[in-house]
């Protein structure tokens, strides 16, 4: 954990606020990889994420950007309303889950709304590189684009897409990807329907899953218990503890109840932070960090969502 002092809020657009943080002690800050992340511990208890939006080698400060969610439970809203400049917050250190693929030739980026905030990052490390990128960012209207003014230095490299410049109407996804490259790479962070709509229109158009990068920021709304759950056993090997965990409870959830803690923080399939080696059985995975090649190997769950398709599994705690 480290111990940060807000240096500055500035709006960035409409329902969009901008936070730059400074270490609380003024010591240099742990380097970070261009679409990392950090975890903001709130008075609530929860944690949340927030990508880092400044250039990556940068010691002295973190910025973020956090849009206002309509459904906040405290998060957003907290920062929105609440937080002053001078105030304390505890953050993790970064972690990226959306790193740049040192395989790819260039690079191609599709930020809806508050989305630009991890690949502001990868463009600045683009541009110090001298590596080719664009950016298509996909907005409701230029009021609520964060970065515009930044973006504007990247000259024709940046296409804005705001929905109230072409009658209210969504950019079509399937020309802002036609043209991809052989190894050029897409980045797409934003609402879910952009996102699942580079994925099917980028597989039509011949581009290779592993060329295809997405970051989620919010999971979908959490199943309901329905008779189709089902029971299983948690065998924690080092522990030597059997927990049955029921049909309407995580495996976290279950240890809890044991009294077992391990880590977690966002408890929705979304920051890795919960993940723990699988020694047997067979896993549904239910997360949205593991990439299909890491979820068909079976090395590892999150605790915190995905579940067991064998009556038993046995994990590394
Ligand atoms: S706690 Fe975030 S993935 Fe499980």
């Amino acid at each position: 954990m480290i111990q940060m002092k807000v240096t500055q809020l500035k709006r960035e657009a409409e329902g969009i606020l901008g936070i730059e943080l400074q270490a609380a002690d003024g010591a240099m800050l742990v380097p970070f990889e261009p679409g990392a992340h950090i975890d903001v511990h709130l008075p609530d208890g929860l944690a949340r994420q927030y990508s880092l939006c400044n250039d990556a080698v940068e010691t002295d400060r973190y910025r973020l950007g956090v849009s206002l969610s309509t459904t906040s439970l405290g998060g957003s809203r907290y920062l929105h309303t609440s937080l002053r400049e001078g105030d304390s917050l505890t953050i993790s250190e970064p972690r990226s889950l959306f790193g740049l693929s040192p395989a790819a030739a260039s690079h191609r980026f599709i930020a809806g709304g508050i989305g630009i905030t991890p690949i502001l990052s990868m463009i600045r490390w683009c541009v110090r590189h001298s590596v080719p990128w664009h950016l298509h960012y996909c907005v409701r209207s230029r009021t609520c684009a964060a970065y515009l003014d930044e973006l504007r230095a990247f000259g024709d490299n940046v296409h804005v897409h705001a929905n109230d410049e072409i009658a209210g109407r969504i950019p079509d996804i399937q020309t802002l990807i036609s043209d991809v490259k052989a190894g050029e790479h897409v980045y797409c962070c934003g609402p879910d329907g952009l996102m699942d709509a580079v994925l099917h229109h980028g597989r039509q158009c011949g581009i290779p899953r592993e060329s295809l990068h997405f970051e989620r920021f919010t999971a979908s709304p959490p199943r309901i218990a329905d008779n189709s759950e089902r029971a299983f056993t948690v065998v924690l090997a080092k522990q030597g503890l059997r927990c049955v965990v029921s049909p309407n409870e995580s495996i976290l959830e279950s240890l809890e109840r044991q009294g077992v803690c391990p880590p977690f923080s966002c408890r929705e399939g979304l920051c890795r932070s919960c993940e723990v080696e699988v020694l047997s059985g067979e896993v549904e995975h239910r997360d949205y960090v593991l990439s299909e090649d890491e979820q068909m190997a079976n090395r590892s769950l999150m605790i915190c969502v995905s579940r067991a398709k064998s009556d038993e599994l046995v994990i590394d705690l």
